[in-house]
């Protein structure tokens, strides 16, 4: 699975500009086109298993998109002003270099501010390199994406766009992974959660799930002086109980931990307070979806450098193919 995520994190594909990334996935999953459709926003949706009498029709998703940025401005100069594609913090960006689509690499550099403290998005530019506007290889409206390779740290992952990569190998090893499900699954690779859920929320109108279920990462709070928050790295997938967006269906939470104690696979409850995942967007559906999450925990969440843990990212894998492989108890 490691190949896998590396070839996942070093691809660009910023909220918006999927294809890349839906491309990996299809050659690594080759299946029939009966079961498989892109829609009209992009998402990537494969179905797999016939509904048996006791199963339901279950939407998995997992994101394909990355946070980024795109230039909204050049000045004379050649220097690039850019607006944020999903959740950029200013305090990641000095010093980073970014990609865009069209392969120009750039630096970001900041304005001289006029008292100490973090800058605004609106004080940091994009150096490429060019002596003028005319020379800028950039024009409005192109994307990039922070560049950074993926590295192992011991048994750790850390890469840009971990979130939601590593959501989406998951789903692809489970999809390969489960051999019979009484459920009628769809695996949904969704475009566009960064900036706000969006291609979650057509996937979920058209599949009309009778439960949902995001593979998302979620934050720790097991870092010096970080966050009051229970979970942390290498202790097992996350069940998400609540997060700032949705509070879970309590039967799945119960379902999904009973199933984790029968099988011996570690997990932790996780309650979120700021962020949310597809599961959001899934749970609105309509008139309405009982919805969770599955979550992995991860460090330095929407930074260049996010943390996985390995053995979380198998036992999530675990849980997902063990939970869809049996009909559920309500
Ligand atoms: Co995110
Ligand atoms: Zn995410």
């Amino acid at each position: 699975m490691k190949s896998l995520v590396k070839n996942l994190v070093e691809t660009a594909a910023p909220s918006g500009f999927e294809k890349p990334i839906r491309d990996l996935i299809l050659a690594e999953i080759g299946v029939s086109s009966t079961d498989q459709q892109i829609d009209a926003l992009g998402n990537l949706i494969i179905r797999k298993g016939t509904r048996t009498p006791t199963g339901k029709r279950i939407m998995l998703a997992a994101h394909m998109d990355e946070i980024g940025v795109m230039a909204s401005f050049i000045d004379e100069k050649g220097f690039i002003r850019f607006t944020n594609l999903g959740g950029v913090f200013p305090v990641h960006c000095v010093g980073s270099r970014v990609k865009f689509l069209n392969g120009v690499e750039g630096v970001i550099g900041m304005d001289k501010l006029d008292k100490p403290g973090l800058p605004t998005l609106s004080q940091l530019f994009i150096d490429v390199g060019a002596a003028s506007r005319a020379a800028c290889p950039i024009k409005i409206g192109d994307a990039a994406v922070f560049e950074r390779p993926f590295a192992v740290l011991g048994e750790q992952w850390v890469a840009k766009s971990l979130d939601d990569r590593i959501g989406v190998a998951i789903l692809i090893e489970t999809f390969k992974q489960l051999k019979e499900t009484p459920h009628e699954v769809y695996f949904v690779f969704s475009v566009q959660e960064e900036v706000g859920t969006r291609g979650a929320t057509t996937a979920a109108y058209g599949i009309d799930p009778d439960l949902g279920l995001s593979v998302d990462v979620t934050r720790t709070g097991d870092t010096p002086k970080g966050i009051m928050m229970e979970v942390a790295l290498g202790k097992g997938p996350a069940i998400k109980v609540r997060d700032s967006g949705m509070i879970s269906d309590p039967q799945l939470v119960q379902a999904l931990s009973a199933i984790a104690e029968k099988s011996s696979i570690p997990y932790q409850l996780e309650v979120l307070e700021a962020g949310t995942t597809d599961a959001r967007a899934i749970q609105l559906a309509r008139s309405g979806v009982p919805s969770g999450c599955v979550s992995i925990p991860c460090r330095y969440v929407h930074s260049p450098s996010e943390m996985v843990n390995e053995k979380d990212v198998y036992n999530t894998v675990n849980l997902l193919v063990k939970f869809l492989s049996e009909s559920l108890p309500f």
